[in-house]
């Protein structure tokens, strides 16, 4: 059967502030007509940051995006948002390809990857929530997002442009065919398949969280007044959707998902397979 639901789509990457870009590829979503973006970053300051590492899917374009925009040797810095394997993906390929790089991690993602990738501990940093690195001509700041799927998550924000990148935060699907921006998705679609991912994919504990502890999380990470948001898991968000995108974050609690593709869905999947 040539049914290979998993192979990213490639999409070029996309500067989202001056030097920052968005390594961009789409997955298929099977049992659905949608697509789901996986992205990373780099910023190509005076000290280069990559920003997760894509999946083993993906790798041999994400390499080839990663190394048209920045020079492997210059990379001093590898943040990895969380363990997920779609943020850690080709981490081991690009520790070996960027030799002068450190990895910015925590303890708790340390131990937690361990069994997957061993980072030498000589080339680690960790950085926890609140923390910040010097990256030369500026300084991020890690924070963790109201919502992820695994504890050690982190985002980070670059104040000197703005840009947000917020892990697994503002996870949605597009359409089928993907989009640059958030603003190209019918707004009903982005609503609801908002709810959908972040209530079933990323954190089905949203029901029961305290409505109050939770906005003041939200109103936290909004109260960064970031100019772009991009996240692993959405076309970028830019101009009034930031806006539009903390609304929808804070009401996530309060807000009933659309159902999931269910097994119903997967033998249509399998039916309609060439
Ligand atoms: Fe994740
Ligand atoms: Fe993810």
């Amino acid at each position: 059967m040539g049914f290979a639901p998993h192979l990213p789509i490639r999409l070029d990457p996309r500067e989202i502030a001056p030097d920052t870009f968005l390594l961009r590829s789409a997955q298929p979503a099977l049992g659905a007509p949608l697509s789901v973006s996986l992205n990373s970053l780099v910023i190509r300051g005076e000290e280069p940051v990559v920003v997760d590492t894509s999946t083993v899917a993906n790798r041999d374009a994400w390499l080839e995006d990663l190394t048209s925009l920045v020079d492997p040797a210059d990379v001093r810095w590898i943040f990895i948002s969380h363990d997920d394997e779609d943020h850690t993906g080709n981490l081991a390929q690009v520790l070996e390809l960027c030799p002068a790089a450190t990895v910015v991690m925590s303890w708790a993602l340390t131990e937690r990857s361990a069994c997957s990738v061993a980072v030498p501990p000589e080339r680690l940093r960790w950085v926890d929530p609140g923390g910040r690195l010097d990256v030369g001509d500026r300084t991020l700041l890690a924070i963790r997002p109201p919502v992820y799927d695994s504890p050690t998550t982190r985002a980070l924000y670059d104040p000197t442009t703005g840009v947000l990148w917020a892990s697994d935060t503002f996870a949605t699907p597009m359409p089928a065919e993907p989009v640059d921006d958030v603003a190209e998705i019918p707004p009903p679609m982005w609503a609801e398949g908002f709810a959908m991912f972040h209530h079933h994919a990323l954190a089905p504990w949203l029901s029961m969280v305290d409505h109050d502890a939770y906005a003041a999380e939200v109103r936290a990470l909004r109260a960064l007044d970031a100019e772009v948001v991009v996240a692993a898991h959405t076309p970028a968000i830019t101009g009034p959707s930031v806006a539009t995108a903390f609304d929808h974050l804070a009401a996530l609690p309060r807000t009933v998902p659309p159902p999931h593709p269910d097994q119903a869905a997967l033998e249509a999947a399998l039916a309609g397979a060439p």
